[in-house]
């Protein structure tokens, strides 16, 4: 069957069109739908259809019925989570990779797509100055990257856990500000839940290294097998970071292996005036950084970076007959390094998007981010009905009103109900607080004062 070029190229001017505009104004949809849950489903057929339809017809249903249901991450005043907002160089390559639609599982199957990878993820790792021995991959998310890190550090320690399954005993180290990807992937890997011990914080969020190596000591002085510390650079709820170094020397006097969550935050490492946040970065045995966080591109993309390549590779070579690929020295085969086998070539819109801004260009992006977050803490100070619960390191304010958990939940209600904005939530040392993260490329002062008169506003209603 041939492909309806004609169409194509008709819709698709059409469609770069309506890309274009959206672009230039992303604030003309509300940052989230007024809809309830299963409005959209019941808005669409039941089952597909049994004959094809125009395609033009598909795009339009998209407009009209999809559009209204999506919450807009590019909105100027989207501020929950972290942000994750597009860039017209990463639509483009998606756009690309999208026709070609090539499936580098390893290299024989497209070089381009492993070739690529090497390149950005080595400018990627100069640009955040982690030294040149480390090994870059992308995964989905920092979900997968963590537990490809998990994996490998089991590697080291349980060798046998590829053939008998994990040993019984085997411990994880994190904070109890970590995120929640690495109780995950505990449980994904059949270490199970137990074995991951949370080290209690201090009053600024970070992990206390006399506990952690407290809790190492009993866990060997139990007979068991102490495997991987995972140290965040950045944790989710407000931007606070483990200390690196200390976590380190930790980490190397016991010998376990040590990775770095940095999901959100690496992007810093750009920065020479957050240097102090990463100092022994390079000597970690792996480390997360989400270029879809924090770098403009596209999700999904998530960098896996280790020292420990052979490791990695180790946990994962399965190769039967069907996969044979080039052992050429130079011909990487992605599929050795991941459970995975298809692949996306999302190594493309992170070499746009590096091009697009280059460092410098990326650099004022963030540095502009830190002012907004630091401008927006300074309101936040200047009305006495509200406190601050934690630093700002980075770009991200977390506040609360003066009064009830109840009534802080009540005023994140109303703002959120206004789809004017869109601000998330947390629980710091036992209290209710808003969080409002500045991540987006669009976002600019206006926005961080319009969205704190309307927090205003809606405390005034209330108090
Ligand atoms: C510090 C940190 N690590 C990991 C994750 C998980 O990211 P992903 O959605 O890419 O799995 C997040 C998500 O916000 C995060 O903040």
């Amino acid at each position: 069957m041939k492909h309806d070029a004609a169409e194509f190229r008709k819709l698709g001017h059409e469609v770069v069109e309506w890309m274009a505009n959206y672009f230039a104004d992303p604030a003309r949809f509300p940052v989230t739908p007024t809809m309830r849950p299963g409005d959209l489903i019941d808005r669409l057929p039941r089952s597909g259809p049994l004959t094809g339809e125009p395609l033009a017809k598909s795009v339009e249903d998209f407009y009209k019925l999809v559009m209204p249901a999506v919450v807009h991450w590019n909105h100027p005043r989207f501020l929950n989570y972290f942000g994750c907002s597009a860039s017209t160089p990463a639509v483009l390559a998606e756009m690309l990779v999208s026709v070609v639609n090539t499936n580098g599982f390893n290299w024989t199957a497209s070089p381009a797509v492993a070739e690529l990878e090497e390149v950005a993820l080595g400018w990627l790792r100069q640009w955040m100055g982690i030294s040149s021995n480390f090994f870059g991959i992308i995964y989905d998310t920092a979900s997968t990257s963590t537990l490809h890190a998990l994996a490998a550090a089991r590697e080291v320690s349980d060798p046998d856990s590829r053939q008998k399954g994990t040993r019984p005993g085997l411990r994880i180290y994190c904070s109890d500000q970590a995120h929640s990807s690495v109780d995950k992937a505990v449980l994904t890997l059949g270490i199970g839940l137990d074995n991951l011990q949370k080290i209690e914080s201090d009053a600024q969020f970070s992990m206390k290294p006399d506990l952690l190596e407290a809790r190492i000591q009993a866990d060997l002085a139990a007979g068991l097998l102490p495997c991987v510390i995972v140290a965040t650079i950045g944790t989710t709820s407000t931007t606070s970071s483990d200390p690196l170094r200390e976590v380190l020397e930790i980490a190397k006097k016991y010998k376990l292996w040590l990775h770095v969550d940095t999901a959100y935050a690496g992007v810093t490492a750009m920065l020479p005036e957050y240097a102090a946040w990463f100092d022994g970065l390079s000597e970690a045995d792996s480390i997360v950084v989400n270029p879809h966080k924090w770098m403009f591109v596209t999700v999904d993309t998530s960098v896996l970076y280790t020292r420990h390549p052979k490791v990695l590779r180790r946990a994962f070579t399965y190769n039967p007959e069907y996969l044979t690929s080039s052992q050429d020295p130079r011909a990487v085969n992605l599929m050795d390094y991941g459970f995975q086998l298809g692949r996306r070539f999302r190594a493309v819109k992170l070499w746009f998007v590096m091009r697009y801004f280059g460092l410098e260009g990326i650099q004022k992006v963030l540095r502009g981010h830190m002012v907004l977050a630091r401008n927006f803490q300074a309101l936040v100070e200047a009305d006495e009905r509200f406190e601050l619960t934690a630093p700002t390191p980075f770009s991200t304010v977390c506040f609360r009103l003066k009064g009830s958990d109840p009534v802080n939940r009540e005023l994140l209600a109303r703002v959120n109900a206004t789809h004017d904005t869109f601000i998330s939530q947390t629980i710091l040392h036992g209290r209710f607080c808003l969080r409002v993260a500045v991540g987006n490329i669009a976002t600019e002062q206006e926005d961080m004062e319009a969205v704190w008169q309307l927090i205003q506003r809606e405390a005034d209603s209330i108090l």
